[in-house]
């Protein structure tokens, strides 16, 4: 029996979710968005002009901070600004279709000009701030990307002259070169007049976003999205993340991530919200000011984070009135039931999980404010979209049965392909009718969906099928782990054994006593076919940007063998 936690929330927009997943269509909402009306179509204008011709154009739309920065922008600067960067990119001779890369640090002009590219019929590519040389160029190569956006500082790792395509660079800053294919961003705004008669007005199927995510294996992949998507972003970001008009939202993902631009960038603004953006790079006090200082009410974040705010000292969080929050949720990565646990002691809130994809462009397995929770389930999916659990042959399996996570096809914010790699695409749709996760995963007799790993991480030890998250999770409730990655290590006896790659907490020591003690405690708490018959201490262990325990990277360490492409791995 799982522990169920009532809702909190009387006034959340989702209500009757029962009845709502009868009789919900997406149509149903088409009638909110102009182009329902005008024809004219663009994800830009709806995030931002159509709140200023509702007469909000007064109301904050991004509040800004770094350590040197501070800034507020209104939708009406919003509409100004991205309408400037629009013509910017049109002068540059950027056409519809084209790809415009976005390659900087967190800042207003990441955010304008995404939009502005957008907004000009562009489809842009947002590049995270940390990628080095082989990982930008690939990417660049990919897409044969027109145009660049980026700093003077990140220039050097922009290998544009082996880049036939790439002709067009932006620099964001004060030193332009002369020569070459160097803008001054600056300079390129100021030239360009606020009038809105540089959108492009597109179709619903039009390209709007590509963004790189590494497989377990081969070179990343340009996943690929339309303004259709904003369908989804809009009402998932009033069912799920509940925003109301007056809502202060913080999502910490950076727009590098597909979390940072559909809930970092569409989702809030497209229900004309405040949005925070903090520059700079992650530490608990930091966090702790930024949501007591802007007020914010909701908080969409993932759970490395908040283990990392776990781990802080107490006496950090105590210094700080949280009380604005009212609302947190989690995306990327199992939420173990003990963050949640920590998330009602400290906020006096649940954290709700959510779960999707890259590839499938928004949320569509949820907890929701409205709906009672199963700490450590994903929730329940959204309306509109049916979920299930699959065989190989694509026959739905009963309740509490181990399968491929799958989703029926034509959610409205799926990606409509892989660049230039139709092969691929295939890959996800090769059972008709169904778009495969590579999630494993099963389904309660109540409709909650719980993760277990992605499909090949799935480890058959002895005959039996055991999921690596919820040993890990189990793992790191123990007072000596930090951290715990588990996989499973060919053996001939038994088909895989369990091994664990563990850190552990400060003042903890790398013992054959504590290994036992672990040990016990898994069979005590798990099973004892659970339990890791060989666990091994690291000082730490690898992990993607985004949070997630590198097992890929774990299994080729045990195995001796090439760990393959380490672009999203966190170096420090
Ligand atoms: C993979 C997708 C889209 C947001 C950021 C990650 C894992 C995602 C959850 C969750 C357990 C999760 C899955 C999925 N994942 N959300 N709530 N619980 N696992 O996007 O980098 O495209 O990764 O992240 O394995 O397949 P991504």
């Amino acid at each position: 029996m799982s522990e169920i936690l009532q809702p909190q929330q009387s006034d959340a927009q989702l209500k009757n979710y029962d009845q709502l997943k009868e009789t919900f269509h997406w149509d149903d909402i088409h009638s909110v968005f102009s182009w329902h009306e005008t024809g004219n179509v663009n994800m830009a204008y709806e995030c931002i002009d159509r709140h200023v011709d509702d007469g909000r154009g007064d109301h904050p739309a991004l509040r800004y901070a770094d350590s040197s920065r501070e800034e507020t922008y209104t939708f009406a600067d919003l509409k100004g600004a991205t309408n400037q960067a629009a013509h910017m990119f049109r002068r540059l001779e950027v056409a519809k279709g084209d790809r415009v890369f976005i390659f900087m640090p967190r800042s207003p002009e990441l955010y304008i000009s995404l939009l502005g590219a957008i907004k000009a019929g562009a489809v842009a590519g947002p590049l995270f701030e940390a990628f080095m040389n082989e990982a930008v160029r690939s990417r660049l190569e990919d897409s044969e990307a027109s145009t660049i956006v980026t700093t003077p500082e990140l220039l050097e790792r922009i290998p544009y002259t082996d880049l036939p395509h790439l002709n067009k660079i932006i620099l964001v800053g004060d030193q332009v070169p002369q020569d070459g294919p160097f803008y001054s961003y600056f300079n390129e705004m100021k030239a360009s007049p606020t009038t809105d008669d540089a959108i492009e007005w597109v179709s619903l199927e039009d390209g709007m976003i590509l963004h790189y995510t590494s497989g377990s294996t081969g070179k990343p992949k340009g996943v690929y999205h339309v303004h259709h998507a904003m369908i989804q972003h809009y009402q998932t970001a009033k069912w799920v993340l509940d925003l109301h008009e007056d809502d202060v939202f913080w999502c910490t993902a950076d727009p590098g991530w597909v979390t940072g631009t559909s809930y970092g960038i569409f989702g809030p603004w497209l229900n004309g919200v405040t949005n925070i953006v903090r520059g700079g790079r992650f530490s608990p006090d930091d966090w702790y000011h930024t949501i007591e200082k802007q007020r914010v009410t909701v908080w969409y974040s993932a759970p490395t984070a908040f283990r990392m705010l776990m781990a802080a000292p107490k006496e950090i969080i105590e210094k700080y009135d949280l009380s604005s929050l009212r609302h947190i949720l989690s995306v990327g990565e199992p939420l173990n039931p003990e963050v949640v646990r920590w998330g009602w002691e400290v906020f006096g809130l649940r954290i709700h999980d959510t779960w999707w994809m890259t590839e499938t462009g928004a949320m569509l397995i949820c907890n929701y404010p409205s709906e009672p929770i199963k700490p450590g389930s994903m929730g329940k999916p959204i309306p509109g979209v049916h979920a299930a659990i699959i065989d190989d042959q694509g026959k739905e399996l009963p309740p509490n049965e181990m399968g491929n996570l799958a989703v029926q096809t034509g959610w409205p914010a799926q990606m409509r392909k892989i660049w230039k790699n139709e092969t691929k695409f295939n890959e996800y749709f090769s059972i008709p009718g169904w778009y495969i996760s590579g999630d494993t995963a099963f389904r309660d007799e109540d409709g909650y969906f719980w993760f277990q790993g992605r499909n090949d991480d799935v480890i058959v030890t002895a005959g039996e099928r055991v999921g690596p998250f919820e040993i890990e999770s189990k793992l790191v409730e123990h007072p000596s782990v930090a951290e715990a990655g588990v996989i499973g290590k060919p053996d001939e006896m038994r088909g895989h054994i369990i091994k664990a790659f563990i850190a552990v907490r400060d003042g903890y020591e790398h013992s054959d006593e504590l290994k036992e003690e672990i040990r016990s405690y898994i069979k005590n708490e798990l099973s004892a076919h659970s339990v890791p018959r060989e666990i091994e201490f690291k000082e730490t262990l690898p992990k993607t940007r985004s949070g997630k325990i590198m097992r890929r990277v774990l299994k080729a360490w045990e195995l001796d063998e090439p760990a393959g492409d380490l672009s999203t791995m966190d170096d420090n």
